[in-house]
């Protein structure tokens, strides 16, 4: 392993997302096929997944497929969602093997069956992994996942982040709290989210790269976790020392309803477990 591609120093459980952009382009410009560039595409996936949970990721969120990329070309579309059912089978084995548990998040009723029936057989299969949550995003679209979610909290008295988060997570058939992104990489060349974890990012701290997904590997990977430890989070807040002497250690609650980082999230880079009162997001 080289240098670049070494992972220490990373903290572990991070939520690490990446939207693998550049398949096509890798391949227009060899005079290939686009669906050539989405299969060495699949083939960074296998070496990004092992590579992170080598790195002690705690959860890996891919985006494979917008809701928007149904305006593709059919036979592009057709491609893709047999080289998802492939790959799922393929590397069913490979993650229980790896303690990796595997979720695929977005609607499922515009899914072909055998996909659906793959997606479910995957899941089974995995749901015991405790290394790394890997979720795949297919037919996603953050927007619509948020206006499902708060449809589905018309029937609650009180409806509060948590609350929300649970229902933002369960329209899109994961389980649990919809977790925070800490780092949101894209590949590819291009600077915007593109309806993905919309809610998740708020606080997400952005990686940009020209790399084509065909074309990254672990020491890109590497390079961007070793970015992210560099950033100062302060999640709205000061830097300690800027708070009057605060230097980390148990700090005044901090208000919920002013968005302020919850006891989960991740610790404002060289402060404590516990935020400052914010002041401003
Ligand atoms: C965006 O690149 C990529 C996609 C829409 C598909 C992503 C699919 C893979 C990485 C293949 C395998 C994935 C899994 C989970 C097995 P693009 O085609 O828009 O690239 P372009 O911007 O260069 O045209």
């Amino acid at each position: 392993m080289t240098q670049s591609a070494s992972f220490s120093g990373v903290r572990p459980g991070l939520h690490i997302a990446i939207i693998m952009d550049g398949n096509g382009r890798w391949a227009e410009t060899r005079g290939w096929p686009r669906i050539a560039g989405h299969r060495a595409g699949a083939g960074t996936v296998r070496r990004i997944v092992e590579a992170a949970r080598r790195a002690g990721i705690g959860t890996l969120t891919l985006y494979a497929f917008s809701s928007d990329n149904w305006r593709r070309p059919p036979g592009e579309v057709r491609a893709l969602m047999r080289l998802f059912e492939q790959h799922l089978a393929r590397e069913t084995p490979r993650c229980v093997a790896n303690g990796v548990r595997l979720s695929v998040i977005g609607r499922r009723d515009r899914l072909p069956d055998r996909l659906c029936v793959a997606i479910a057989a995957a899941e089974a299969a995995t749901a015991g992994g405790r290394d790394m949550h890997l979720r795949v995003a297919v037919d996603y679209s953050a927007r619509e996942a948020l206006v499902r979610a708060a449809d589905s909290c018309r029937s609650l008295e009180v409806v509060d982040a948590e609350a929300f988060e649970w229902r933002l997570n369960a329209v899109s058939h994961d389980e649990g709290r919809a977790p925070s992104v800490d780092l949101l990489i894209r590949s590819g060349g291009e600077k915007r989210l593109s309806d993905f974890l919309l809610w998740e990012c708020a606080y997400a701290e952005l990686y940009f790269t020209d790399r084509m997904w065909p074309d990254f590997r672990a020491a890109d990977l590497a390079r961007a976790l070793g970015e992210f430890e560099r950033r100062e989070r302060r999640f709205g807040a000061v830097r300690a020392e800027a708070a009057g002497g605060w230097s980390g250690g148990p700090g005044p609650p901090a208000p919920a309803e002013n968005g302020a980082p919850e006891a989960h999230e991740p610790r404002v880079a060289g402060g404590g477990a516990a935020d400052p009162a914010p002041r401003r997001a």
